[in-house]
């Protein structure tokens, strides 16, 4: 895939997100953010030399015409406890199979990367690097990564750099600054069933003697099995669901609505992603952590909306999303679709990695440093105070779930997740993340769903049946 037929291209890695580049000629060039870097690519000199004003700080990459699909790697913010010393090293090794031209490798190398063009580096830095693969290879990558780098394609044409519109955030606004304790609020959340959440978490890592489930990963037998079990249980529970593919090969996105009584368009949507990794080289990839209870949280607070018998104000949707480990697929298609269709969303918030947290740690709340809407954020952190005092809440450098989709689509957004701190969950990524297990705990789980759906709650309005 040629980016451009202009050559030189050159690339510019941005740091900062900053009002100042999102109006400035550059915002024509956006291809996305990636980690925790606004990447711009063009081959227009006015632009670049008006750029270079704007830019406290990055990177150029000069591109050339062989250039094939560029994919962004990121080393995953974890604690040192887990990091092994060995991690740059890993890289190297993979970068260096992955780099053999095709004459030259055997045919049981070959089995492992379909690379018909070696690939390139172009950039890289300790903890993230830019390559250049053939598409086959991009969509693949993360079945060969080593454990603690995440892929992230690039997209193949430039997509718009939309800021959250400032009429978006004054509405989140509003809602933070009217907050205050509902006891109605506290009993509803209160009732997800830790039980049921035990229950769903092993169905869906296959830790269940009733689950025929292997893997959940994209392209797996098991996450289609998942799929249709996630519609099926959502509509017990009283929504509408749709499997929606978004890219061939991989697992569909379960969206599942229920229609709010006012005559609105405004739409409150909470998520998770249930696609899973498992370790290099094993087919099992139970995702009971990442992200099994973030899913399974989602579930729990259906079944509560159809307990008591929750009527909505506004528009909502639950969301489960796939293919989030080969890159955000899932939500990118999905929030663009949201973009282009002029949707009305008052927030999102996704739920990523709930259940882990070490030995001797309190219960955590943790929350998006950098990417995300800060006053979503806010409002995610008042309301846990507020509903689940028992969790300790801070920032999280572990960057990147399917919140980013929305916020780069200008949807004001956020994620919770289990740390407040790096990833500290030895089983991450690994074949080996199963619910039963030291450190995963359900009651945490609980807290922070109590939190996710207190903050629909908050934000969608509801009704009760009279009798309640
Ligand atoms: C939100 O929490 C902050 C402290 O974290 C506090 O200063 C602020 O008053 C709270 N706002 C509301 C509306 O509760
Ligand atoms: C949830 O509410 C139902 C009744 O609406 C009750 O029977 C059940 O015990 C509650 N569960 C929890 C965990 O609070
Ligand atoms: C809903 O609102 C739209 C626009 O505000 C209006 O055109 C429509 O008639 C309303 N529908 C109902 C059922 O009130
Ligand atoms: C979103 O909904 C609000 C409340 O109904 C309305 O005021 C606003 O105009 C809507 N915005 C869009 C873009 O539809
Ligand atoms: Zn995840």
């Amino acid at each position: 895939m040629l980016l451009n037929p202009i050559v030189p291209l050159a690339l510019l890695l941005v740091a900062p997100y900053t009002p100042e580049v999102s109006e400035s000629c550059l915002s024509q060039y956006y291809y996305g953010t990636h980690g925790q870097q606004n990447v711009f690519i063009t081959g227009d000199d006015d632009c670049l030399a008006e750029a270079t004003l704007h830019l406290t700080s990055g990177a150029a990459v000069q591109l050339t015409e062989d250039v094939q699909q560029l994919v962004w790697l990121q080393h995953q913010a974890v604690d040192h406890s887990i990091k092994p010393a060995t991690f740059r090293d890993e890289f190297d090794v993979f970068f260096s199979r992955l780099s053999v031209p095709p004459a030259e490798v055997s045919d049981s190398e070959q089995t492992v990367f379909s690379n018909q063009n070696a690939a390139k580096l172009l950039y890289r830095t300790e903890s993230s690097a830019l390559i250049s693969v053939d598409p086959a290879t991009a969509l693949t990558l993360d079945l060969h990564l080593p454990r603690f780098w995440k892929a992230s394609p690039l997209p193949s044409s430039p997509v718009p750099f939309i800021p959250v519109p400032s009429e978006a955030v004054e509405r989140v606004k509003k809602i933070l600054h009217g907050l205050k304790f509902d006891p109605v609020v506290a009993s509803i959340v209160s009732n997800i069933s830790v039980p049921q959440l035990r229950a769903d978490v092993r169905y869906l890592s296959g830790e269940s003697p009733q689950s025929e489930i292997v893997s959940r990963h994209s392209f797996s037998k098991g996450v289609l099995i998942a799929a249709d079990w996630l519609k099926a249980n959502f509509e017990a529970h009283g929504a509408s669901c749709t499997l929606k593919p978004f890219l061939s090969g991989f697992a569909p996105n379960v969206v599942c609505l229920y229609e709010g009584s006012e005559n609105t368009t405004e739409t409150v949507l909470i998520s998770a992603h249930y696609d899973s990794r498992g370790s290099f080289g094993s087919v099992r990839a139970p995702g009971g952590d990442d992200d099994g209870s973030g899913t399974t949280a989602l579930l729990g607070i259906a079944r509560v909306i159809a307990r008591k018998g929750l009527k909505f104000r506004k528009n909502v949707q639950l969301v489960a999303f796939a293919g989030e480990e080969q890159g955000l697929y899932g939500s990118r298609y999905y929030a663009r679709e949201l973009y282009e269709k002029g949707a009305n969303l008052t927030l999102m918030v996704q739920a990523d990695m709930l259940g882990y947290h070490a030995a001797g740690e309190p219960p955590q709340l943790g929350l998006p440093d950098v990417i995300g809407t800060r006053e979503v954020t806010q409002l995610v952190a008042n309301l846990s105070a507020i509903y689940s005092p028992e969790l300790k809440v801070g920032f999280t450098p572990a960057c990147c779930s399917d919140h980013q989709s929305f916020h780069t689509n200008g949807f004001p957004a956020t994620q919770v997740f289990e740390r407040a701190g790096p990833i500290v969950d030895p089983m991450y990524h690994n074949s080996g993340d199963l619910s039963d297990r030291e450190g995963y705990d359900f009651e945490q789980i609980k807290s922070i769903a109590k939190v996710q759906f207190a903050t629909l709650l908050h934000t969608a309005g509801f009704d009760l049946p009279e009798h309640y």
